[in-house]
């Protein structure tokens, strides 16, 4: 863990006064909710999960503190149903927006279907953000920033993820993620190739973004190794996999390992940032960083989008 996430400080920060909106997906636990209490710090929260009762949890515990403002948004990430209603609500808010954060996510150690049919992982983590992102885009002013948060473990050559198990995202095309079909020669982790690849796609789409929409601030995040998050929590199966085969292996890698507090600050950093920088993947101190081979080759990055837009084009309007 580097200093300088910690070292980001007021300076990079709009003043308390300037009030604007920031839209959080996943606020409800881990790196979302620390993420969500330090913008409320900065401007009203849209919290947007799918657990009411948990949203308002949220919510109490910011407006619980004076002058301090949140909005709940009910929405499932893996039903596209489900995030256009949602998309649809924040935009009749009218509120400020200055910034989106794609941070809800799963891994899955048994695959099941979402609500269309598709592999839940790469439904949650690619198909729902990518609708959401796309419907909030036009509505969003000039200089407003997105931010995805990726995972390092879409990079088959990165030493801490292949040393656990993980061989990379595993991407054939968008049609093949939703079928739950990964290019052959992957983890024997179950949902490994899943979570991997659907976070190929995250910082492939956020990319090209960038490119497409020049007047917004499309950047990615990646975290840093958080254990004590909710992730994984179906079956136990993360918190497991950590006990008994990461934390052993991953001893000679802590410099990756962070918290969720750090990485909330991190990420609202990152979200808050004026300077206009867009295109750019940040690592879990908040500095400039890169991907695999593949996910920066642009024509990769293309074929995502333009697979996974052809691919949500098969849904009834
Ligand atoms: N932890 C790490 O080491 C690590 C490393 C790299 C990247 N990341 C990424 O960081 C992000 C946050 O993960 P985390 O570690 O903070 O995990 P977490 O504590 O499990 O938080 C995940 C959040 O996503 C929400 N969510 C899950 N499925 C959803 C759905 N279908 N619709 C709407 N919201 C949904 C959860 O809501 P509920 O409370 O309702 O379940 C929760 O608020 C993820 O994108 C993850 O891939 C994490």
């Amino acid at each position: 863990m580097t200093d300088e996430a910690d070292a980001y400080q007021e300076k990079d920060m709009p003043k308390t006064g300037d009030r604007k909106a920031y839209i959080v997906t996943g606020p409800t636990s881990g790196i979302g909710l620390r993420t969500a209490l330090e913008l409320a710090k900065r401007g009203t929260v849209v919290l947007v999960g799918r657990d009411r009762r948990k949203l308002d949890e949220v919510q109490k515990t910011i407006e619980r503190k004076k002058g301090r403002h949140a909005v709940s948004v009910v929405c499932d990430l893996s039903d596209i149903a489900s995030v256009r209603r949602a998309a649809a609500e924040i935009i009749a808010l009218d509120l400020p927006i200055a910034g989106l954060l794609n941070n809800a996510g799963i891994t899955q150690q048994h695959a099941t279907n979402s609500a269309q049919g598709w592999d839940m992982t790469f439904a949650t983590n690619h198909l729902g953000p990518f609708v959401l992102t796309e419907a909030l885009m036009p509505h969003l002013p000039d200089g407003a920033n997105v931010v995805f948060i990726c995972s390092a473990v879409e990079d088959p050559e990165r030493k801490p993820a292949k040393a656990v198990g993980f061989r990379g995202g595993r991407y054939i095309s968008a049609e093949a993620s939703a079928r739950g079909a990964w290019k052959p020669g992957g983890s024997a982790r179950p949902g490994a190739d899943a979570y991997a690849t659907s976070k190929q796609c995250n910082l492939a789409t956020a990319m090209v973004f960038a490119r497409e929409t020049p007047r917004l601030r499309i950047n990615a995040l990646e975290p840093g190794f958080i254990p004590n998050t909710g992730l994984g929590r179906g079956g136990n199966f993360f918190v497991r996999f950590l006990l008994n085969h990461v934390l052993p292996l991953l001893a000679p890698f802590m410099k990756y390992w962070s918290n969720p507090k750090r990485a909330g600050r991190v990420a609202a950093k990152v979200l808050i940032n004026a300077r206009g920088e867009t295109g750019i993947y940040y690592d879990d101190g908040g500095h400039p960083t890169q991907g695999s081979a593949l996910v920066r080759d642009t024509s990769f990055q293309d074929r995502v989008v333009a697979e996974t837009r052809a691919l949500l084009a098969t849904l009834p309007a």
